[in-house]
């Protein structure tokens, strides 16, 4: 094989992940001692190298803290309002394992069939109910089943069939003490409140039963998860860094498709004069030339890639992009020289990919359609051609930008400099991905994926196998096409693509 410079610099090609293959190292150790921990940016550091993407169809507040737990970083998505963001990142900040932090709540307004409704469609029965109907607003009682099984008419109140004299627990409260409540007082659910009786979250007595411990999760000094959150480039969006920072937000992701431009510099400028201590990942990158104007400016991380992702069609709309290895590479060669972490950002299909962009530099990889379709994704699933799908679309889809102008923010539209833009042109699309079940479950599949990986060629840590990629110990080959397609699976009539079990 062929170390990553002459591979690299010595033609004039760009390749992808699908193009290069890794040479294997020497294996004198467990697949258990791989070690996957890395910086994410300058300050901050995860034990799985996975963001979930800025993406109004990937995270919101549940993929992120599922990604968390697992031990990566999800990264907010700005397609709302500041409001919505910030409430978002609270919801991370305030999770406790086994809270359930936005549970379903009812109005004493409500009727049992609104009741019926919530039991039908999601399969719960104990509601809480609030004075506005909302979480957030003050406890006023709990309606479950035992309440409501054998009453006929279904139109009655809430307000005349709720049990008002709950058990409660009340904030500051661990996971062990609120057990301990559950068992003394033989109650399905627990109401937590905080000291102006307004409920902040509701746990389970199933949820205990089955929670297990997340040894690898992401958190901060004070034990809470770790969450990141975009802003655009727009000026007026320091406003919306500076509210998601109070809200406790880790690190503030400045979401652009083109990074080199006097909005992001500027933008990353006025948050570090005010807060100096957020670390703030900018992007996006695909060069050395762009790299070293987002780290002049003071970025604590870079996130690479432009065109790359399986929405994107920025590439053949603007002609503009790059071959996603050529681009991880290149960019974290330079970014390695001011110790500035870089995360590859979109195409990675599976676990090889993101192989292959850690051994080519990266620090950890953001995936937008891996994380699509799962449980924690946004959206409703529905059925395509009788498979179980979700909607999964581009930042620069119309749908999108549509929304952004809706919601009067300009989130995605700022992403693509269209907000001003007379004719609106789209730069991603729209489509549908199968479910895939929970992340909490595929998350473990991909790593271990990867971990054999690291095995294969030798390396224990992320840091070993950047070593060995800039002192030319790391060798691979660049494949023809005839030898990729020898690499899949071929010459069979069919198969099942099995994913894990
Ligand atoms: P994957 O391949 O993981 O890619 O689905 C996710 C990444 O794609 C970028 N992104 C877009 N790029 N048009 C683009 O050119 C779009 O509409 C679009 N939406 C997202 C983004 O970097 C994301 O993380």
């Amino acid at each position: 094989g062929w170390d990553a410079e002459k591979v690299f610099n010595s033609s004039v090609f760009g390749f992808t992940y699908d193009d290069v293959i890794m040479m294997p190292g020497h294996i004198d150790f467990g697949i258990d001692e791989v070690d996957l921990s890395t910086n994410v940016t300058k300050n901050i550091m995860i034990k799985t190298p996975i963001l979930s993407s800025p993406m109004d169809t990937v995270t919101e507040s549940n993929m992120a803290i599922s990604v968390a737990l697992m031990g990566g970083l999800g990264v907010i998505h700005n397609n709302n309002t500041v409001e919505e963001q910030v409430a978002e990142v609270r919801k991370v900040k305030r999770f406790e394992n086994g809270f359930i932090m936005d549970p379903f709540c009812l109005a004493p307004d409500s009727t049992i069939t609104d009741i019926d409704k919530i039991k039908e469609k999601f399969g719960y029965s104990s509601v809480p109910i609030t004075e506005n109907g909302q979480i957030g607003s003050k406890l006023v009682g709990i309606v479950t089943s035992r309440d409501i099984d054998f009453i006929k008419d279904r139109s009655l109140k809430l307000s005349q069939v709720m049990t008002r004299d709950c058990i409660i627990g009340y904030e500051p409260i661990t996971l062990n003490e609120a057990n301990k409540i559950l068992r003394e007082s033989k109650k399905g659910k627990l109401p937590i409140v905080n000291e102006d009786h307004e409920l902040v979250a509701l746990i389970s007595r199933n949820d205990l039963k089955k929670n297990r411990d997340y040894p690898t999760a992401s958190k901060d000094a004070n034990k809470q998860l770790l969450v990141a959150a975009a802003t655009s480039t727009k000026p007026k969006d320091a406003e919306r860094a500076k509210a998601l920072i109070e809200a406790g937000v880790d690190v503030i992701v400045i979401d652009s498709s083109q990074g080199s431009s006097t909005f992001q510099v500027d933008l990353i400028k006025r948050i570090k004069a005010d807060f100096p201590d957020v670390d703030i990942i900018g992007g996006n990158v695909i060069t050395a030339r762009q790299a070293k104007v987002l780290i002049d400016a003071g970025c604590d991380g870079l996130r690479i890639g432009m065109g790359s992702g399986s929405i994107c069609t920025t590439q053949e709309v603007c002609a503009v992009g790059r071959a996603q290895a050529t681009a991880v590479y290149q960019v974290a060669k330079y970014a390695r020289e001011y110790g500035v972490p870089c995360i590859a950002d979109g195409g990675i299909q599976n676990s090889g990919h993101i192989m292959k962009a850690l051994a080519l530099g990266a620090s950890g990889v953001m995936v937008g359609s891996l994380f699509a379709g799962t449980e924690e994704a946004p959206g409703n699933y529905y059925f395509q051609n009788g498979v179980r799908v979700k909607t999964y679309r581009g930042m620069g889809s119309l749908e999108a930008m549509e929304k952004a102008q809706g919601a009067m923010t300009h989130g995605s539209q700022g992403r693509y400099f269209a907000e001003d833009a007379k004719v609106r042109v789209a730069q991603g699309v729209s489509g549908a991905v199968v479910d895939k079940g929970s992340v909490k479950t595929l998350i473990p599949y991909v790593i271990q994926g990867v971990k054999h990986g690291m095995q294969d060629m030798g390396n224990h840590t992320v840091t070993e196998l950047h070593n060995g990629l800039y002192s030319g110990h790391t060798r691979m080959d660049i494949r023809s096409g005839a030898a990729q397609r020898e690499g899949g699976v071929h010459d069979l009539l069919s198969y099942e693509k099995r994913l894990f079990s």
